[in-house]
């Protein structure tokens, strides 16, 4: 059976190296996988319990449907101060909000790239902590931290133009993979 998998993006710039990496990804996923892309995370605005009492955001509702009608989801995120940023853990915020909370036994990988050399190891355990109490199914490896990716994104065309990290983002895929259809079963 075949398998649809979302991104979603954790920075908000147009030249973003991480969504240049989740550009990239559809033409990485093995087959019988496809991939797309979600909205970006910056359509909501911050969470408020009040703003959620009146209703909640067209654009959160939106996600939260593609997300449950996708059999996985690949955060693809920088890294911020060590952490999550803001704008991805707003999102996360209200789409633990609706009810059928959309990530609830949903396969989810990670990928972080930053030009430093950790590659954002650091935010996506943050990260990992956020998914636990949404009881999401993270993927546990193999793990996707690119580091020094400012030398792996080309900086005029933004294409990941890598070939050991475009193999080894096809290899994650195939492992998310795995774990949707044992999911699904
Ligand atoms: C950063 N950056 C960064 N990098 C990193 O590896 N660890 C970190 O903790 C931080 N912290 C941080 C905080 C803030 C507020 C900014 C704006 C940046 C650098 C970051 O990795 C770099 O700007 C990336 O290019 C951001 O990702 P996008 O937007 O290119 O996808």
């Amino acid at each position: 059976p075949s398998l649809h998998f979302v991104t979603l993006i954790g920075s908000l710039r147009k030249t973003s190296i991480n969504a240049a990496v989740a550009r990239a990804l559809p033409a990485l996923a093995p087959e019988g996988v496809s991939i797309s892309a979600l909205g970006s995370v910056g359509a909501f605005p911050l969470y408020d319990q009040d703003l959620q009492e009146q209703g909640f955001p067209a654009p959160v509702l939106a996600m939260a449907e593609q997300i449950r009608a996708a059999d996985g989801v690949i955060i693809v995120t920088p890294e911020y101060n060590y952490s999550v940023p803001g704008a991805l853990k707003n999102a996360i915020d209200w789409l633990s909000r609706v009810s059928p909370q959309p990530l609830a036994g949903k396969p989810v990988a990670i990928q972080t790239a930053s030009p430093g050399a950790i590659g954002g190891a650091r935010a996506q355990y943050h990260l990992r902590q956020s998914l636990v109490f949404l009881d999401a199914f993270v993927l546990n490896k193999p793990e996707a931290m690119i580091g020094l990716a400012g030398s792996k994104v080309n900086a005029e065309t933004l294409e990941l133009s890598d070939s050991g990290t475009r193999e080894f983002l096809s290899r994650q895929i195939e492992a998310l993979a795995a774990l949707a259809r044992k999911v699904k079963d």
